[in-house]
């Protein structure tokens, strides 16, 4: 027997009133199935949709999010929101990756209010996926504990990515192509890697070093992170007065 055969996930889809909700509706009017075990949440627009909420369902143990919304350029609203919606999704996945979480948890979909059907297939395909997958964290090789100080860490980071999100990776033409294009560049990558990246790795050595002094090995170990990663943030916080070197007990502390 599968380790996972019992496993049944904890999922939410997030989805939005105008499209989205129509292809759950005509799913349920047209007796298709899907688990019972996702429960949905309807929004007005899939850009309703912040990083906080993802987040905070991690951190309470869901085990898979699911945005809807309309598809791109179909949006119900004028400044078509899930264009948004489509950016924080990339961001937000590629931060999972960066501290060990499945990116695979958090799935973002179009459906339209005619595509009930696909609206099932979408939900039994998904909740077969997370089940292989397993439960949140375990599945990952992490303990609770690690689990919530590392969601703790990005979620006090959410103000700080959301500026970057609207002013650095901000793409000007409102197309499929033209986010598609951007969201899977090297310039992409470069940016997450010098805005985003390196601000979160230096913000879960802070929150380690609030509880007390580290060795450079240390912080290495708790964090997965090579040493010369390690000493980069150092000299860079040092500069910047966020810690400082104790050179008899050859630890870090906060400054
Ligand atoms: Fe459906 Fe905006 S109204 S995504």
């Amino acid at each position: 027997m599968s380790k996972n055969q019992t496993f049944e996930p904890k999922m939410i889809g997030i989805i939005c009133n105008w499209c989205c909700y129509g292809g759950a509706d005509l799913c349920g009017v047209s007796r298709f199935q899907y688990p019972p075990h996702i429960r949905l949440i309807r929004v007005m627009c899939s850009s309703r949709v912040d990083l906080l909420h993802i987040l905070r369902a991690f951190t309470n143990g869901i085990d898979g999010v699911f945005i809807g919304g309309c598809h791109l350029c179909d949006c119900h609203y004028v400044t078509n929101g899930n264009f948004n919606t489509f950016s924080m999704v990339q961001v937000c996945r590629k931060i999972m990756e960066r501290i060990g979480i499945y990116p695979e948890r958090l799935k973002l979909e179009w459906v339209s209010a005619g595509e009930g059907i696909r609206f099932a297939n979408f939900m039994n395909e998904y909740s077969a996926e997370i089940t292989k997958l397993g439960p949140l964290g375990k599945a990952e090789g992490m303990d609770d504990k690690s689990l919530a100080f590392k969601l703790k860490a990005v979620t006090k980071l959410i103000p700080y990515i959301k500026l970057v999100l609207s002013q650095r990776l901000h793409v000007p033409v409102r197309t499929e192509e033209a986010y598609h294009r951007f969201f899977t560049s090297d310039e992409f990558d470069r940016l997450f890697e010098e805005l985003i990246a390196d601000k979160l790795e230096i913000s879960l050595i802070t929150s380690l070093l609030r509880k007390k002094s580290l060795s450079t090995a240390e912080i290495t170990d708790s964090l997965g992170l090579s040493p010369s990663e390690v000493s980069r943030h150092m000299k860079s916080s040092s500069r910047q007065g966020l810690v400082r070197y104790d050179v008899n007990s050859k630890c870090y502390a906060l400054a």
